[in-house]
């Protein structure tokens, strides 16, 4: 049976297993421990197939340089479903919950640097049109941006960044 939930206190070591699993190194697994711990909020969902944790996905705050006040924005990172269990929906499932999660807590706009034949499926699009750029604007082919709130993207411009704790994460 497959249960897609928010995750629990009680998850934290399953979760852990899964992102060290499916990532080439544990930079991801201890990156969301590190947020969980200093960021606020986040959203954190597991995919359950019969009581098994075999998919993470996770959401933290991002911040937009120039013209971002007042928008309530989120980065979609990382998300992960261990080999065994991938091509089977259960991605599209987590992005789907996880992103009507961010949005009933109030989301307007959900950021993601990740696969373009991936991410464009769930309706996100190419950041540039809307004047918005990653920090590092080589990597903008790769930077997507999901409208939660109809006319949000109308009222920011500029850079977006994750959290800091990304960049150290991936330094170590
Ligand atoms: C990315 C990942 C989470 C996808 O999970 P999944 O459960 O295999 O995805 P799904 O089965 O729900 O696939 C959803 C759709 O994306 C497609 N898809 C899946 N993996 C894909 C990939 N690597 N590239 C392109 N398309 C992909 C599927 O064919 C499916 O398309 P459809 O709905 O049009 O048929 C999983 O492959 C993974 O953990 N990869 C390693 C970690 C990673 O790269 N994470 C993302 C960056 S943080």
């Amino acid at each position: 049976m497959v249960t897609i939930r928010p995750e629990r206190d009680e998850d934290h070591c399953a979760v852990f297993e899964v992102n060290e699993e499916v990532f080439a190194t544990d930079a991801e697994a201890r990156l969301v421990e590190e947020l969980r711990q200093k960021v606020g909020p986040v959203i954190s969902w597991v995919v359950e197939v019969d009581g098994a944790i075999v998919g993470h996905i996770f959401f933290s705050p991002v911040t937009i340089g120039d013209k971002g006040g007042g928008v309530r924005t989120m980065g979609l990172a990382p998300m992960a479903v261990r080999e065994k269990f991938q091509r089977q929906g259960l991605g599209r499932q987590l992005v789907e919950q996880g992103l009507d999660a961010c949005q009933k807590a109030g989301a307007e706009l959900v950021f993601v640097l990740g696969d373009p034949d991936y991410y464009p499926k769930f309706g996100f699009q190419p950041v540039a049109p809307f004047g918005l750029h990653y920090a590092d604007p080589k990597l903008d082919v790769c930077f997507f941006v999901k409208e939660l709130k109809v006319g949000a993207l109308q009222s920011v411009s500029g850079a977006v960044a994750y959290h800091p704790l990304f960049d150290r994460a991936f330094q170590r």
